[in-house]
């Protein structure tokens, strides 16, 4: 097999843009790892839940700040060669994706002790290249010098269907589609506004917007993309 040199891939955009399904689908056809670094503060919020930290949408940060050591996130690959999260050793996976930790991860992925761990963490992860990270951050500093930078867009319309067509495909029939077209609008505004790393494009990342295209026609433009990228480094 040729020899291609190995570089980093960061994916960033809104939520339900469809980064990660292309994501995912580009490591699998180039052999690279995939992170979902949206799955890692979803697996923070988890936590708060589960140990009381939240009363409504308040979070208790001091005592978050005072356990953050005892959060463990990793992930590993099923019999199905799916990538799962795990938060101290248990299987989180489904429950990261309802709606009781979308509703809440914005405000923990604006705390600032809480991104600083987590981006340490991911640029661990990626120091080796050969990775395809996805997030909101991740062109811009997690990997500020990755070879590959892809923003992801698509009308919220479109997102919030598709975060809805998926919940129903996992037996969530609680929530309404007014409901996740709210929570996207929300988790926008949030995600954009906050002080610290707030989503924004990457002066030289290459924008995306997928409302129009199909899965097929998604990969195949990665593909190229990636191509024509690896054929500039050999050169
Ligand atoms: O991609 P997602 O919807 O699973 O992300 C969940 C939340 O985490 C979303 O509100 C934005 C936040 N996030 C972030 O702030 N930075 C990242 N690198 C990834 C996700």
């Amino acid at each position: 097999m040729e020899n291609k040199p190995l570089i980093t891939i960061a994916f960033d955009g809104f939520s339900s843009s469809g980064k990660s399904t292309m994501a995912k689908s580009l490591a699998k056809k180039i052999g690279y790892a995939y992170i979902d670094t949206g799955a890692m503060y979803r697996a923070v919020t988890l936590y708060c839940i589960e140990n009381n930290l939240f009363d409504g949408q308040d979070l208790d940060t001091s005592e978050l700040e005072r356990q953050m050591d005892r959060i463990h996130i990793t992930f590993r690959v099923n019999s199905e060669g799916k990538s799962e999260t795990y938060l101290n050793g248990k299987n989180v996976e489904k429950e990261i994706r309802l709606m009781p930790v979308s509703s809440k991860v914005s405000i923990v992925a604006a705390v600032p002790f809480v991104r600083r761990a987590l981006v340490k963490q991911q640029q661990e992860m990626g120091k080796g290249k050969g990775i395809v990270m996805d997030g909101r951050d991740i062109g811009t500093v997690v990997f500020p010098d990755a070879e590959m930078k892809v923003y992801v867009n698509a009308s919220p319309e479109t997102r919030a269907r598709r975060r809805y067509d998926e919940l129903q495909a996992k037996g969530d029939t609680s929530v309404t589609y007014e409901d996740v077209y709210k929570n996207v609008c929300e988790r926008d505004y949030i995600d954009s506004h906050r002080e610290e790393n707030p989503l924004r494009k990457a002066d030289d990342a290459i924008e995306l917007d997928n409302s129009n295209m199909t899965i097929g026609e998604q990969d195949e433009w990665l593909l190229n993309l990636y191509e024509s990228i690896i054929n500039k480094l050999r050169k």
